[in-house]
């Protein structure tokens, strides 16, 4: 097995209205080319893991090295650089901005002075038709229903072709037939250098994956 992601002795407390260990010792090897599902009762700190796998929490100790590169202590412009072009991270509230529409919103992380804006419109077209939302390119956020806004978000985390894919329960807010297309496409997403994490609390997704990881006991365990 290679690790193409690796977490060791990953430490988190939540200190404030009361201090909360959620992870003590946390060690971790994951290989690229596998859809992996992240399990374990509410509140067992599947969020939690996913926001330090995306760099977005910095009150953490441990190390966390992703295709050979240590990420410990890389400063904010790294982060952000890393979570633009490397990890993308599909959140349980969509955060899609409000005044752009799906495809504005999907394009969004894709414009800079390297892309052409028509191969970025293509692109960002071609993932909104995946998803079977070819007829909905024009509609802001407001006017989709929670499941529409949940593809155009991963629609979105796709955009730049991402290595470490988190998401956190990208399902949730799915019927079954756009819970099978969701899935469906990131299995194929499965390919060298590339690794897919997701929190369900859905067995049948849980199924189809490779590998079940589960939280249990302030740690991670494979099942
Ligand atoms: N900012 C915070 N400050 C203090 N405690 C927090 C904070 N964020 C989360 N927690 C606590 O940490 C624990 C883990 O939360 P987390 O959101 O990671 O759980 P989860 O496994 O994703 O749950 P769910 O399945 O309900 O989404 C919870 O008990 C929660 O109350
Ligand atoms: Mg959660």
């Amino acid at each position: 097995m290679n690790n193409f992601l690796e977490i060791r002795n990953l430490s988190k407390k939540y200190t404030g209205v009361q201090n909360i260990e959620i992870f003590n010792n946390l060690n971790l090897q994951l290989s690229d080319n596998q859809i992996v599902a992240l399990t374990g009762p509410s509140g067992c700190g599947k969020t939690t893991l996913l926001h330090i796998l995306s760099l977005l929490d910095n009150n953490i100790n441990g190390e966390y090295i992703l295709n050979n590169k240590n990420l410990s202590n890389l400063n904010k412009v790294q982060k952000n650089s890393l979570r633009q072009n490397k990890i993308a991270i599909l959140f349980q509230n969509f955060n899609l901005i409000e005044d752009l529409n799906s495809l504005e919103n999907v394009i969004l992380p894709n414009l800079n002075s390297f892309n052409k804006y028509s191969s970025s419109v293509e692109k960002g077209m071609n993932l909104l038709k995946e998803f079977n939302l070819d007829k909905r390119l024009n509609h802001l956020p407001s006017q989709l229903s929670g499941g529409e806004q949940q593809r155009v978000a991963l629609a979105r985390s796709l955009i730049n072709d991402p290595e470490l894919i988190l998401a956190d329960e990208p399902t949730g807010n799915l019927d079954p037939e756009n819970t099978e297309i969701v899935i469906n496409y990131l299995k194929n997403l499965k390919c060298k250098k590339r690794l897919i994490l997701f929190a369900t609390h859905n067995r049948d997704l849980v199924n189809k994956c490779d590998l079940e990881l589960t939280i249990k006991n302030r740690t991670v365990n494979s099942l």
